[in-house]
């Protein structure tokens, strides 16, 4: 088959292909991007430009792109079995030997592991387990779902609705009824007077507040990611996340920690749970499960919730790629190449804390006014030369800075007025140094 121009694949783009989260006016003026290769930390367009990827094609990549033992895992096992399902009383070998990683790595309890196909179909999974526990229970009135402001945790319906970006939920009228929000502890976007400390002790008495007025006996569970990612990576001053799982505790909540960005590595632990000794009810992750190779996500349960579960008999809950024996290949090369390099300990000794100290650089720059992160992730809030009262709504100085940075050869993400950083696990670095050289090109010429 010969390769089709890019131009004409761009016309063909434009005439059918609808993409996720994009303007597609905005697009189209300028042509889609056409990546065709990767290796490593890098990602090559159809121009032949080589890109350092700093997000991981969607903070997933974490082996980075041309892993042969994936590659290879997946081809062996398309060969063999490419798909069966695991309905009814069948399985085939890969979920099998992917839940007992999970569970192995997990906080202790959290031993049973229910697969589907990204993040936003594993958080459902977790909404319903959690409707279906607490209607076994009795709890019939258990049905309120509370999530924070600046909160990511998907695009289904119900997902949508645990989102805390309006960007995400107003144009669909939601969130559903049932969903309701409470303040995340972002500081900085709050514009308080309050240090990020006393911030946070604030969310969590607005918190406690929410729970006191709809009543505890109707909230089902809390849906928290440790590091919120999409919303801006917004790192949680010390303190408050041991005091939400707490709060959820005393008031016999389910805590659900959403680990999609930071299970498997990106902060240095196999799950972040661990590192804030939350003992989450639940675990959901995707992403970095396969590296984005293929598409797999997991709700990881505790011993209460599957007996529970369990002790009602049929367990109705299910899609037809749920255990997909290729992803579950996938995940299994790809769990153990993060094993094997020691990926976890390298990011948690040695490239979290060049990362770390790289971003803290750039914290001088004229353009940076706050600088957030946690092993190899990071967000950069930009200002414009009138200070921050100069910002407004349409700004989007995240949005110009990582296209300059991307013209230096570096991916990062825009989101509002910050720049978002997350590099494959394996970055070296001397490629953190190529990475943040780029960014400060960049920034330097979002300054001018
Ligand atoms: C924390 C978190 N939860 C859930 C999701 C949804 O995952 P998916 O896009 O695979 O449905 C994302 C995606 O970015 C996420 O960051």
């Amino acid at each position: 088959m010969t390769s089709p121009s890019l131009t004409s694949l761009q016309e063909k783009d434009r005439a059918h292909h609808v993409h996720p989260f994009t303007n597609h006016s905005d697009m189209h003026s300028v042509g889609s991007h056409v990546l065709v290769k990767g290796e490593g930390c890098y990602v090559v367009d159809a121009n032949g430009v080589r890109l350092l990827d700093g997000l991981a094609g969607l903070w997933c990549v974490n082996v980075g792109y041309s892993c042969q033992p994936i590659i290879d895992a997946v081809h062996q096992q398309m060969q063999k079995l490419p798909y069966y399902p695991s309905f009814f009383n069948s399985t085939t070998e890969p979920p099998v030997r992917v839940a007992e990683f999970l569970a192995r790595r997990a906080p202790e309890g959290l031993d049973h592991v229910v697969f589907s196909g990204s993040g936003s179909e594993a958080n459902e999974t977790a909404l319903k387990t959690i409707r279906g526990y607490h209607k076994i229970k009795g709890n019939t009135r258990k049905r309120k779902i509370l999530t924070r402001t600046f909160a990511y945790h998907g695009v289904t319906l119900a997902t949508t609705s645990m989102t805390g970006l309006p960007s995400c939920y107003e144009p669909f009228d939601l969130p559903l009824e049932g969903f309701i929000q409470v303040p995340g502890p972002y500081s900085y976007g709050a514009k308080t007077d309050l240090d990020p400390e006393s911030y946070g002790k604030w969310c969590l008495e607005q918190t406690a507040k929410k729970i006191r007025e709809e009543g505890a006996d109707t909230i089902a569970a809390i849906f928290a990611e440790p590091i919120q990612g999409a919303g801006g990576v917004i790192v949680p001053p010390s303190g408050y996340l041991q005091e939400l799982r707490a709060l959820a505790k005393e008031n016999d909540i389910l805590f659900v920690a959403d680990e999609v960005i930071t299970a498997f590595g990106r902060l240095g632990a196999w799950y972040a749970s661990g590192l804030w000794d939350l003992q989450p009810d639940i675990i959901t992750v995707a992403k970095g499960l396969t590296s984005g190779y293929l598409p797999l996500g997991a709700t990881i349960l505790s011993a209460d919730i599957v007996d529970t579960i369990h002790s009602a008999g049929y367990y109705a809950h299910g899609f037809t790629y749920t255990g997909h024996p290729t992803c579950a290949a996938a995940a299994l090369a790809n769990l153990e190449t993060i094993e094997s390099l020691g990926l976890v300990e390298k990011v948690r000794d040695e490239t979290g804390p060049i990362f770390q100290a790289a971003l803290q650089d750039l914290a001088s720059h004229p353009a940076v006014s706050e600088v957030r992160g946690y092993g190899l992730i990071g967000a950069l809030e930009l200002i414009p030369a009138g200070g921050r009262e100069a910002l407004t709504p349409t700004t989007m100085l995240g949005v110009k800075a990582s296209a300059l940075v991307r013209e230096e050869g570096v991916i990062v993400r825009g989101i509002r007025d910050l720049i978002a950083l997350a590099p494959p696990l394996i970055i070296t670095p001397a490629e953190i140094k190529d990475l943040f050289d780029g960014v400060r090109r960049g920034l330097d010429r979002l300054w001018k």
